[in-house]
């Protein structure tokens, strides 16, 4: 077996504490948690005591520490590109936190950096490992359900928000901050293309900074299902996560339940064109066979609640994938082509909705 890896982690909060750390530290037989790094004192102490590692007080003196071979940036949105960067400069492996950087220059830098360096950089889009999502790509891919005509993904909730991810000067908003996820999924089941055409729109309601909080977008390209995502924060009336529509059924469901319909239209009647008026007045109908379908999430795998950090599944499939990256055993899940391409179809989708794009290097 291999040593485990070393690893840095800049940003105590939601994400650098919350998932990454408290995900890590359950392996250390993978990866060996070596140093923290946040600006708030009181947090990079709790974690290096708590964590039994060295802590540092901002990014670069972590970066600077020969003893860490990956770093994860997991600190506010605009400043992502420059620590990857930074890190990938000094020899680093990097993990970094969606957003992905703020713009396709930023992405480009990143790779070339990565590039240059001959080290591993990875997005972390987690949710790529989301069961319900892997379980849709797996029934639309499968063709049970004919060619996908239409998907629509539904993020929706209502609540008001006033932290930093409200703020645009911040790269906040809904696009940055949980858009990367969805569009993610999107660009997946539109078969990772650029699409010809991207319609989105923003506004703000319920959040005390002036970033979006209420986004919709729609890619539409040839041969390729139009697909709809809503993330919003403004629909008290949730609608389900999914929906599906194919040529020869449909899906639909949450992230803890999925069910899906097909028929067969070979194993019926031929139903060619016919001009003259119905026999009867009647309307063409006719009954439909269906088979069905269903899937449920394992316990383990539902979220927990609004407020709540994401269930841990998807985390632990991130990084036991990465491991096999950085061992040469395995090709990364999540590569930096979906990760440059995530990024140019978000800065079509801030020219729709007119979305300020933030400072960018931070
Ligand atoms: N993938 C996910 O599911 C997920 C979930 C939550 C957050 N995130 C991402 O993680 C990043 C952090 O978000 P959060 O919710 O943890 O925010 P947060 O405010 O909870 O934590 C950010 C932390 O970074 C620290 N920090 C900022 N600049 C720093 C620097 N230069 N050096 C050292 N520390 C620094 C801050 O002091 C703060 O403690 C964001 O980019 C967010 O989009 C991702």
């Amino acid at each position: 077996m291999n040593k485990p890896i070393k690893v840095g982690i800049i940003g105590q909060g939601r994400s650098g504490w919350g998932i990454h750390a408290a995900f890590l530290r359950t392996v250390p037989e993978l990866y060996e948690i070596a140093a923290v790094a946040d600006l708030i004192p009181e947090r990079v102490a709790e974690a290096a005591n708590d964590l039994g590692c060295k802590a540092y007080p901002e990014a670069e003196s972590l970066i600077a520490d020969p003893d860490i071979d990956l770093v994860i940036v997991a600190t506010y949105n605009p400043t992502h590109a420059k620590y990857a960067e930074m890190a990938l400069h000094a020899g680093k492996h990097v993990v970094c936190e969606k957003p992905f950087g703020l713009t396709v220059v930023d992405v480009d830098a990143m790779v070339a950096a990565a590039k240059e360096a001959g080290r591993v950089l990875v997005s972390f889009q987690q949710r790529h490992y989301e069961p319900d999502f892997l379980k849709v790509k797996e029934i639309c891919e499968s063709g049970v359900l004919g060619d996908i005509v239409r998907v629509r993904i539904c993020w929706h909730g209502f609540s008001r928000r006033w932290d930093w991810q409200t703020s645009r000067a911040m790269a906040g908003g809904n696009l940055n901050n949980n858009g990367p996820h969805p569009l993610d999924h999107a660009l997946s089941l539109f078969g990772g293309a650029m699409p010809d055409e991207v319609w989105a729109e923003a506004g703000g309601w319920l959040r005390s900074g002036d970033a979006e909080d209420d986004l919709k977008f729609i890619l539409k390209g040839k041969g390729r299902p139009t697909i709809e995502v809503e993330l919003t924060s403004v629909c008290a009336c949730a609608q389900e996560r999914w929906l599906v529509c194919g040529t020869r059924g449909g899906l639909h469901g949450t992230t803890k339940r999925l069910d899906w319909k097909w028929t067969d239209f070979s194993k019926m009647p031929a139903r060619p064109l016919d001009l003259a008026s119905t026999p009867d007045r009647s309307y063409n109908s006719e009954t439909l066979e269906w088979k069905t379908g269903s899937w449920d999430a394992p316990v383990a795998e539902v979220n927990a609640g609004a407020g709540a950090a994401p269930p841990a599944g998807p985390t632990e499939r991130f990084y036991r994938n990465l491991r096999g990256v950085l061992d040469g055993t395995a090709a990364p899940t999540v590569t930096l082509e979906q990760s440059w391409l995530r990024a140019a179809v978000m800065e079509r989708i801030r020219a729709a909705a007119d979305i300020p794009v933030a400072a960018g290097r931070g």
